[in-house]
């Protein structure tokens, strides 16, 4: 991860759909999970945090919170903040 490159705010909030890419933020990491769409077992929410940060809506869905998310998350890191 550490020599990932950089990207901007900017530029990830333009990956907000299966036309552009889907990149969201964990911890000022960014990944592109355009192709685990179709997989999410929450199906087409997962659109809801395209081009922005995962985390306020793994508050509301804690499910989230586990080992076996963040090695599926892991998988498709691209770049930092
Ligand atoms: C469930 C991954 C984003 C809503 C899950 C599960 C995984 C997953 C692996 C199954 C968890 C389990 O049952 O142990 C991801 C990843 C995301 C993401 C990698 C981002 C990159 C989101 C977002 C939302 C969301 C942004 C809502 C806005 C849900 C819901 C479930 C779920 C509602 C429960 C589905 C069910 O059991 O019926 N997600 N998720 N997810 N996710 Fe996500």
């Amino acid at each position: 991860a550490a020599n990932l490159p950089s990207v901007t705010l900017e530029e990830v909030a333009k990956h907000n759909s299966l036309q552009t890419g889907v990149w969201v933020i964990y911890q000022n990491t960014v990944y592109d999970v355009t192709n685990f769409v179709d997989s999410h077992p929450g199906g087409e929410k997962i659109l809801l945090a395209a081009g922005k940060d995962v985390e306020p809506f793994w508050d509301l869905y804690a499910v989230h919170k586990s080992p076996h998310v963040l090695s599926i998350l892991a998988e498709y890191a691209i770049a930092r903040l």
